[in-house]
Order: C-alpha cells, then sequence, then structure tokens
C-alpha cells in the first residue's frame, strides 16, 4: 500500500485522519512540530489503529529536515496540514503567519518535486469564499479573506494552482472545510486547544466543564433565524473520511481540483449551544455579546460536488458531535486525574 506524509498530523484534524488512514491500509509518517499539539496523539493513533505512524518533529521550515523525511521514505502522496490557524492570532501576528504558512508549503513544494512525489491534498478552508459571497458557497465562487490567516490560505490556494499548471504530472487537491467540531468516539483523540479557545465549540465545552463561566455570543443582531450566527459544523470523523477519499481521487488524476467538505446545514450559536447543553446534561449559561470583528451571519456548504467527485455525504448529526466532545473530554478529565 502507498506511503502518505501527513505533515500536522498530530493536530486536531490530522490525527483523526492519520487514523482512518491507518485503517484504510496506507503506511502513514507523520512530520509535526508539535507547536499545537503532543507527541501523546502518535500513541493514540497506535492504540486506536494498532498500527503505530513514523514521526518526526520536524518544522516545515527546515526544508533539510524535510528532505530527510523523503530519503528515508517512499512518500507516495502527502496531506498537508501544517500551519498556524487562529484568526485573531494572525491579526496580532501577520508576519509570522505569512512567514510559516507561505514558507512552509513552499519548502514542502520543492521537496516534493525533488523527490518525485506528485500528490498532495491541502488543508483550505471555508474562510476563503469570505463575506461577499451567498450561501451555500460552492467551489466555483471568488475567493477573498478578512484577515492574514483567511489570506494564507487564498495565496496557498493560488501557490498550489499555478505550481500545478506548471507540473502537468503534479496532482492537487484543495479541500475547503467548514466547521470541524467533535471527536473520535473512543475519546483519545480530540479538540484540546491550550488556553481560551477562539472557537465556540471548545469554548462552550469549556463553559461545560466549568472552567469558564459562561458563553458569549457574539451578535443576537444578524438576519439569521434566532439572529446569532449560522456556520457548517462537520463532525471530525467524517472530514477525515472525506480526506481519505479525496486521496484516492487525487491519486487517480493530475492538474487541481476544488472540493467543499461541509454537511450543508447550517447551525445557529444558540442551537449549539442546547445541543451541548443535552451532551453534558446541564443548561450552559450565556450572554449576548457584540459582534466579533470579521465574522459573517452565515456559512454552509454547497455539498453536490462532494457527493459527484468523491462520492461523499455526512450523516452525523449536530447532537452526535456535542456527545462526542463531550465524550472527549470526560476521557481527558479522568485520564487527569
Ligand atoms: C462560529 C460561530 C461566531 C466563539 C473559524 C475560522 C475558520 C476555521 C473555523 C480554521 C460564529 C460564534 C464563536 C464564541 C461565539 N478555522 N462564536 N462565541 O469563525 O466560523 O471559523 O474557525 O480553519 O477558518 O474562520 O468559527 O467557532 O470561531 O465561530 O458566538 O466564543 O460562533 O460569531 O458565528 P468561524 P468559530
Amino acid at each position: 500500500m502507498k506511503t502518505i506524509l501527513v505533515t500536522g498530523g498530530t493536530g486536531y484534524i490530522g490525527s483523526h485522519v492519520c487514523v482512518q488512514l491507518l485503517d484504510a491500509g496506507y503506511h502513514v509518517v507523520i512530520a509535526d512540530n508539535l507547536i499545537n499539539s503532543k507527541r501523546e496523539v502518535v500513541d493514540y493513533i497506535a492504540q486506536m489503529t494498532g498500527k503505530t505512524p513514523d514521526f518526526y518533529q520536524t518544522d516545515l521550515l527546515d526544508a533539510d529536515g524535510l528532505r530527510a523525511i523523503f530519503r528515508a521514505h517512499p512518500i507516495d502522496g502527502v496531506i498537508h496540514f501544517a500551519g498556524l490557524k487562529a484568526v485573531g492570532e494572525s491579526v496580532e501576528q501577520p508576519l509570522r503567519y505569512y512567514t510559516n504558512n507561505l514558507t512552509s508549503t513552499l519548502n514542502l513544494l520543492a521537496v516534493m518535486q525533488e523527490a518525485g512525489c506528485t500528490v498532495i491534498v491541502f488543508s483550505s478552508s471555508a474562510t476563503v469564499y469570505g463575506e461577499n459571497n451567498a450561501v451555500p458557497f460552492h467551489e466555483g465562487m471568488p475567493v477573498s479573506a478578512t484577515n492574514p490567516y483567511g489570506y494564507t490560505k487564498v495565496v496557498q490556494e493560488r501557490m498550489l494552482t499555478d505550481i500545478a499548471a506548471a507540473q502537468p504530472e503534479l496532482s492537487v487537491l484543495l479541500l475547503r472545510y467548514f466547521n470541524p467540531v467533535g471527536a473520535h468516539p473512543s475519546g483519545l483523540i480530540g479538540e484540546n486547544p491550550n488556553g481560551i479557545p477562539n472557537n465556540l465549540m471548545p469554548y462552550v465545552a469549556k463553559v461545560a466543564t466549568g472552567e469558564l463561566p459562561h458563553v458569549n455570543v457574539f451578535g443576537n443582531d444578524y438576519d439569521t433565524p434566532d439572529g446569532t450566527g449560522v456556520r457548517d459544523y462537520i463532525h471530525v470523523c467524517d472530514l477525515a473520511r472525506g480526506h481519505v477519499l479525496g486521496l484516492q481521487y487525487a491519486f487517480g488524476r493530475t492538474g487541481t481540483d476544488i472540493v467543499n467538505l461541509g454537511t450543508g446545514h447550517g447551525s445557529s450559536v444558540l442551537e449549539l449551544i442546547h445541543a451541548f447543553s443535552q451532551a453534558c446534561g446541564h443548561d450552559l449559561p450565556y450572554v449576548i455579546a457584540p459582534r466579533r470583528a470579521g465574522d459573517i451571519a452565515e456559512c454552509w456548504a454547497d455539498t453536490k460536488k462532494a457527493k459527484e467527485v468523491l462520492g461523499f455525504t455526512t450523516q452525523v448529526t449536530l447532537a452526535d458531535m456535542c456527545r462526542d466532545s463531550w465524550n472527549f473530554i470526560c476521557h481527558q478529565r479522568e485520564q487527569a486525574h
């Protein structure tokens, strides 16, 4: 079976993809600098699959470190997750975000070319749909961004597209995620950000554990059914399955293609808070706060292309996503004591 390099493979989404790649019979090599994840995730992946991926604590800014991996393994394809991804932080530290995210990808593409590796699946984001498109967002829409993090995704998509146009043997698949949430039912891996989370689901989870006093609902005056922001929350295990299907698709073609990975349904902030309170078994306090700069009212995926080209659909409900998130958190707390 093929060998796949997963950059950022100990991260939230990357680790769930590694599990499904190993279960599908691929050999997996992980390169991660552990800036936003923990080394023990490799052990959890091994425990969940019965197979141990090769792991290199490597920063993609170190091209020679990357070369060493390609010399040590016959890498057939790459799934590229590694990158900084906090919207607010990117506004405060744009130089760090552009340097890290763009140079990492350029190094990876250069080393892939030297090694003759011609398949890359790129972790992009619905954030590239910006604030001027109408929902549901589809792959042919114009892209833009409202913050440096979003622009690093726009620019990386552009770089990959231009390089693939000049290298006919290259296969590039840009996967645009909507809002990944939830955790593997085992409770061993999940989203466990350090500090105060930027994203809604991990923030709500910390209110559910009592680590934070209440949820701040960023605005209830949007033009949506209950006035709060609507997003397309997709279970991280569904998202991971979409990557395995995407990789198989990318191996069968050349050139660049773009596919959304979402459910096609929107849920509001209040709906998510309610769903999580059902999962954790108690009400969750919230206050209505001012809108957050850069937020759009509604965001959900047009899922037609994912179904047509990948055979990808999602069935998991928001209640399931909250249940699995809460299960992961309870499992982490048991481990800690
Ligand atoms: C969801 C909704 C907020 C926090 C971002 C990135 C995107 C991707 C996913 C990386 C919005 C509201 C949030 C809170 C709230 N990240 N909210 N109180 O902004 O849709 O997407 O994360 O790839 O690129 O842009 O996700 O979870 O931050 O917000 O009311 O404490 O919850 O206004 O409506 P977002 P989010």
